[in-house]
């Protein structure tokens, strides 16, 4: 196996804006095997046939972003037709994340783009957890407008997920009518997710009668782009942003917007695709154990991320399968 030959050492400096401090980030990356087609691929300049995939890309995340880019890779039959779109906030440095990224897979087929701040800034409002807060979170919402008008469908994928299959089956998912497609949770308590005042005023609530809305977890979706901008749907997740800066009708990040606009208007995708929940409990960080049923998608949301316990030596026991995908190179090991 042609393993981990060249190791880069990567400074990773960036001013956080929020804190106006400056934070040195000091990692050393592996360089991942190259991935080939299986004989059966249609040609990667068929270009109908590519699986475009889109993430953000921060210098907190870029060890979870290098785990879920391996991942994708190699549990797919035709490795070479997927092309990357990296979205990188425009606070941060965005050549020497795109270029920490291609380091490791230098023959990967990608794009980055500067997601600019000032376009949701404005429209946020502080969440429960200080983490959903920030700009580059909201990117998600604007993938129609960022992602150039020849890509007309997208997989969108958070940086704290695995993948343990193809991600092509995902992408293939039968879209109908629907703009996007993700796994639903019906069974999840809807009321949740908005706080009374939305509730309690008929003209807010209205907008989820003649539809059974169901929760669904933005992190993983397949999102018809040429649907979405025709639609005009990013205008409709900004409006109820605007609305939510003078009232408060939800108390997380980005996700109620995205709610409210598809829940119950979205294709399923089976929950295979999206086993969440398992950076923990959000309040007190708890191990969390696998939904029943079939694993494609391994998903650490939540309060806290593999590659944090492992380090602290305290992972939970799902963090070892998170383990095999990580490239960070530990410090002051210098074998070949
Ligand atoms: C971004 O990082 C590169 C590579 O380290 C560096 O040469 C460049 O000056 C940095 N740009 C900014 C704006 O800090
Ligand atoms: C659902 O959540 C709402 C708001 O948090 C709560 O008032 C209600 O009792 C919950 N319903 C169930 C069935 O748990």
């Amino acid at each position: 196996m042609i393993h981990l030959i060249s190791i880069f050492f990567i400074l990773l400096l960036l001013n956080h804006s929020t804190t106006s401090t400056t934070t040195t980030i000091s990692q050393l990356f592996k360089e991942a095997p190259q991935f080939y087609n299986s004989p059966k691929c249609p040609s990667p300049t068929t270009h109908d046939s590519n699986v475009h995939v889109a993430m953000t890309l921060d210098a907190t995340y870029i060890r979870g972003s290098m785990a879920a880019i391996l991942s994708v890779l190699q549990h797919s039959a035709c490795p070479e037709n997927i092309v990357f779109h990296f979205v990188t906030s425009s606070s941060s440095n965005s050549s020497l994340l795109h270029a920490t990224i291609t380091n490791s897979f230098p023959y990967l087929n990608s794009n980055v783009y500067r997601f600019e701040d000032s376009l949701v800034s404005g429209l946020i409002s502080t969440s429960i957890r200080a983490a959903l807060d920030c700009p580059l979170n909201y990117a998600r919402s604007y993938l129609a407008n960022i992602l150039p008008p020849h890509v007309n469908k997208v997989v969108y994928l958070d940086s704290d997920l695995v993948l343990v299959d193809d991600i092509a089956k995902l992408a293939a998912t039968p879209l109908g009518d629907s703009i996007l497609a993700a796994p639903e949770y019906c069974n999840a308590n809807f009321s949740f997710y908005f706080t009374p005042t939305f509730w309690s005023s008929p003209s807010l609530s209205s907008t989820f009668s003649n539809r059974k809305p169901c929760y669904f977890n933005t992190g993983v979706m397949v999102i018809n782009l040429d649907k979405w901008r025709a639609g005009e749907y990013t205008t409709k997740i900004e409006e109820w942003m605007e609305l939510q800066k003078r009232m408060r009708i939800y108390e997380l990040g980005s996700l109620p917007p995205f709610l409210l606009v598809f829940a119950g208007k979205i294709a399923p995708v089976n929950h295979r695709w999206n086993q969440h929940g398992l950076g923990g409990d959000n309040y007190r960080g708890l191990c969390r154990d696998l939904h029943p049923g079939p694993v494609s998608l391994l998903h650490w949301s939540g309060k806290s991320k593999p590659w944090v316990r492992l380090d602290a030596e305290r992972p939970c026991p799902l963090d070892a399968l998170w383990a095999p995908y990580d490239l960070l190179k530990p410090l002051f090991t210098f074998d070949t």
